[in-house]
């Protein structure tokens, strides 16, 4: 199975109960030979229309932060915990949020097998779900952010706050932690890069610890 495969077989994806208010099934869009690969929680509103990931308002602080990190969206591979967009539909209006457990239980069945083929250096966990699904269940973003990780899909992993926490947090002038994401971007392209560079090198002995 290629990789396009596996994205088309993911398109009529029904395992779990987000396909029945989807538009799109969001794959993941970039370059697949990428060695950092940053996975978010799940699309939102814009994302399920466009069938992209992160073009809504979290996308556009997200690119922003990219570009200032001194890189190229393109170069990179972007995707989601979770496929299909959740929203709680019970006030008629679609209100975003988390993905449940179940859903990101199911939604591995085509994460697992995508990080499989593109065989990252480094994951960056955009967010709190993608850290508790692809690091660890207890991970506490706020404590636990920027520091390197083990993982099973990749030589490492760190976590990142997601920019929809961000642009919550924006206010009197702070930057809701804008300054931490381009940082750990910043941090994890590094790190991908060196290992780029000397495969052998060996991971630090001790949990969160530095490269
Ligand atoms: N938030 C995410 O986590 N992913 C997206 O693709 C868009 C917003
Ligand atoms: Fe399938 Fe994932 Fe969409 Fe659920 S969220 S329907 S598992 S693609």
């Amino acid at each position: 199975m290629t990789f396009d495969d596996l994205r088309a077989s993911s398109q009529g994806c029904l395992a779990c109960d987000l396909s029945k208010r989807r538009t799109h099934v969001v794959f993941g869009e970039g370059d697949p030979k990428s060695p950092l690969v940053l996975i978010g929680e799940g699309p939102g509103e814009y994302e399920d229309k466009a069938g992209r990931p992160f073009v809504g308002r979290s996308g556009k602080l997200l690119d922003k932060a990219i570009e200032e990190a001194g890189l190229r969206r393109e170069d990179l591979y972007i995707t989601n915990t979770v496929k299909c967009r959740a929203a709680d539909w019970s006030t008629g209006r679609p209100v975003n949020r988390p993905p449940t457990e179940a859903e990101v239980e199911a939604c591995r069945q085509w994460l697992v097998p995508q990080l499989g083929m593109i065989q990252p250096k480094v994951i960056l966990c955009i967010g709190a779900p993608s850290a508790k699904n692809l690091i660890k269940k207890s991970f506490q973003i706020t404590k636990e952010r920027g520091l390197y990780f083990p993982c099973e899909f990749a030589r490492t992993a760190i976590a990142t706050l997601h920019p929809s926490y961000i642009l919550r947090n924006m206010h009197d002038g702070g930057d809701g932690g804008y300054s931490l994401l381009v940082a750990d971007i910043k941090k994890a392209w590094a790190a991908a890069e060196r290992l780029m560079r000397d495969p052998e090198k060996t991971l630090p002995e001790k949990q969160g610890s530095l490269f």
